[in-house]
C-alpha cells in the first residue's frame, strides 16, 4: 500500500486533526512514511491564523511541486484552514496539487486518496460544510514506534462564534458545534484503557462547549459537566483543556479546580491586550480588570496555578499608551509564559480594514519589548523552582536530547531528567536542580528511583 506523510502547521487542533487522518489512513492499510522524501502521498495540514503560516505552507507546496519533476506520481494535498478558506484557488495557483480538503472533511481524506490513486478522479476539492463533522475526529495513533502514549488530545467541539475582529478562525472552522458528553467520555475511556494517563480536551473555545445543546445544571455550565464526567474515569490521572476564553471562566469553573483533583493547576488563558480600548475593538468581551480578577480567583483556589497566555501587539489603533498597558498587565499577571504575535491582517476580518494600521517596524519593536519582558520574567519564575520538589508525569524521551526523559509538572512546565523507558507513564516526584529557558531539570534519584508506583 502507498505511504503517506502529513506535515502540520499551526495549533494543537491541527495536530490532533492530522493524527486522526493518519490513523484513518493506517486503518485503510496505508503506511506512514518516515519522511516526505520517501512518501507516495504528501499532505500539508495548513494554518491561516497569520499570513506567515499561509506563506510557509504555500512555499512548501511550491517546493514539493518542483520536486515532482524529479519524482513524478507523488500525490499532493492541502488540508485544514487554508484549504478551507482558499479552496479551488489553491489548485489554480499550484496545478500539481491533486487534493484540497476543508476543515469539516478531514474524515473523507482517506477515501479521496483512494479515488485519486485509483485514477477514478483527477482532482478533488471538498470544502463543504457537513452536519455532524464535529464528531469525526476520534481515531488515535497511540503506539507509534512501538511505545505507549501517556497523554492524548480529545477534540470536544469544532468552530467558534466569538468573532474576535482580528481572527479568521470562525470563517475557516465554522460555527460552534459540540460533541455529546457520552461520546467524548467513551473516547476518553478507551484511551485510558489503552494506557493514557492524561487527557487534554481540545477546541477553539472550549469554555463555550455545549452551550446551545446542554442546559446549565445546578449552576454548572455544560463544560464543567463534561469535566466532571471525564473526571469519573478510573485510571485517568490528569485533565487539561485548551483553549478556554476568559469570558467562560464563571465561578462554576473556578470552583471546579477546588474540588476536582485530576484537573491540573494550569490554564492557557489568551488575554490578547492589556488595554480596555483595544480589548473592546477586538471584541473580546472582557476588560483588563475582569481578566485580572479571574486570575486572582484561580490563584485563590490553586495558589500554584500556572497561567500562560497569547498576546497580539500592533492591533490597529494600538498606541504606545495602549501597548504599555499590555506590558503592565504582563507584569501584574505573573504569567508562566506568553506567546506574542505581531498583528497580521486577515482577509474578510473586520480589523483588516480598520483605520490606523500600525506600521511594521512598530509591530516588530513592540514584539521585541514584550518578548524581553516575558523572557526575563520566565527566567525568574523558573529559577525560583530550583531546590523545590515537583510532581511530574513522564511522557517519554526529551525531544532535544533523546538520551534523557521528560515529563510535565501539573502546572505544565517541562522537566528533563536522567531516566529510562521504565519511567514512561509514571507520576513521580523530582527535585528541581536547575532551570533553563522555559525548561526545568530534575533529579529523581533523591527519592526512591521509581517514584510512587501507581499500578
Ligand atoms: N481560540 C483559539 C485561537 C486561535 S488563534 C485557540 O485555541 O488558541 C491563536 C492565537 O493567535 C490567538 O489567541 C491570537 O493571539 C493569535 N492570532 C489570531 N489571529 C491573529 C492575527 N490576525 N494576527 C496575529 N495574531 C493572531
Ligand atoms: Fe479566534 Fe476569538 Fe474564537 S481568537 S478562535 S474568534 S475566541
Amino acid at each position: 500500500m502507498p505511504s503517506v506523510f502529513i506535515k502540520t502547521y499551526g495549533c494543537q487542533m491541527n495536530e490532533r486533526d492530522s493524527e486522526a487522518v493518519a490513523a484513518q489512513l493506517v486503518a485503510k492499510g496505508y503506511s506512514l512514511a518516515a519522511s516526505e522524501a520517501v512518501a507516495d502521498v504528501i499532505l500539508l495540514n495548513t494554518c491561516s491564523v497569520r499570513d506567515g503560516a499561509e506563506q510557509k505552507a504555500l512555499g512548501k507546496m511550491t517546493a514539493l511541486a518542483g520536486d515532482l519533476r524529479r519524482k513524478p506520481g507523488v500525490l499532493l494535498g492541502f488540508m485544514g484552514c487554508m484549504a478551507q478558506s482558499r479552496g479551488r484557488e489553491l489548485i489554480d495557483r499550484l496545478p500539481d496539487v491533486d487534493l484540497v480538503v476543508g476543515t469539516q472533511k478531514f474524515h473523507r481524506t482517506a477515501e479521496y486518496i483512494d479515488e485519486l490513486l485509483a485514477g477514478r478522479r483527477d482532482k478533488i476539492v471538498d470544502v463543504a460544510e457537513e452536519a455532524g463533522s464535529e464528531a469525526t475526529i476520534r481515531e488515535h495513533l497511540l503506539n507509534g514506534n512501538g511505545t505507549k502514549s501517556v497523554t492524548a488530545f480529545v477534540s470536544i467541539m469544532q468552530g467558534c462564534n466569538q468573532y474576535c475582529t482580528f481572527c479568521i478562525v470562525p470563517y475557516t472552522r465554522g460555527g460552534e458545534r459540540s460533541r455529546t458528553i457520552p461520546d467524548i467520555v467513551a473516547e476518553c475511556r478507551q484511551l485510558v484503557e489503552r494506557g493514557v494517563k492524561e487527557i487534554t480536551l481540545l477546541g477553539q473555545i472550549v469554555t463555550s462547549y455545549g452551550k446551545r445543546d446542554i442546559p446549565v445544571r445546578a449552576g454548572k455550565s455544560a463544560f464543567v459537566q463534561l469535566i466532571e464526567a471525564v473526571h469519573e474515569i478510573d485510571g485517568l490521572e490528569r485533565i487539561r483543556f485548551t483553549s478556554p476564553h476568559p469570558k467562560g471562566y464563571g465561578d462554576d469553573l473556578v470552583e471546579a479546580y477546588g474540588r476536582l483533583p485530576k484537573l491540573v493547576e494550569s490554564a492557557h488563558l489568551p488575554v490578547q491586550s492589556g488595554s480596555d480600548r483595544i480589548l473592546k475593538a477586538m471584541h473580546r468581551g472582557y476588560t483588563r480588570e475582569r481578566y485580572l480578577e479571574i486570575i486572582r480567583k484561580l490563584r485563590q483556589v490553586r495558589p500554584e496555578m500556572g497561567i500562560t497566555t497569547d498576546i497580539i501587539v500592533g492591533f490597529p489603533g494600538e498606541t504606545e499608551t495602549d501597548f504599555e498597558e499590555t506590558l503592565s498587565l504582563v507584569r501584574e499577571a505573573d504569567f508562566d509564559n506568553a506567546f506574542i504575535f505581531k498583528y497580521s491582517p486577515r482577509r474578510d476580518t473586520p480589523a483588516a480594514t480598520m483605520p490606523d494600521q500600525v506600521p511594521h517596524e512598530v509591530r516588530e519593536e513592540r514584539n521585541r519589548r514584550t518578548l524581553a519582558s516575558i523572557n526575563e520574567h520566565g527566567a525568574r519564575k523558573y529559577g525560583s523552582c530550583v531546590g523545590r520538589m515537583a510532581q511530574i508525569l513522564v511522557e517519554g524521551p526529551s525531544r532535544k536530547n533523546p538520551a534523557r526523559m521528560m515529563g510535565r509538572t501539573r502546572t505544565n512546565r517541562i522537566v528533563v531528567f536522567d531516566g529510562s523507558e521504565r519511567h514512561r507513564g509514571q507520576i513521580m516526584d523530582v527535585k528541581i536542580t536547575r532551570a533553563g529557558s522555559f525548561t526545568l531539570y530534575g533529579d529523581p534519584a533523591i527519592l526512591n528511583l521509581d517514584g510512587p508506583c501507581n499500578q
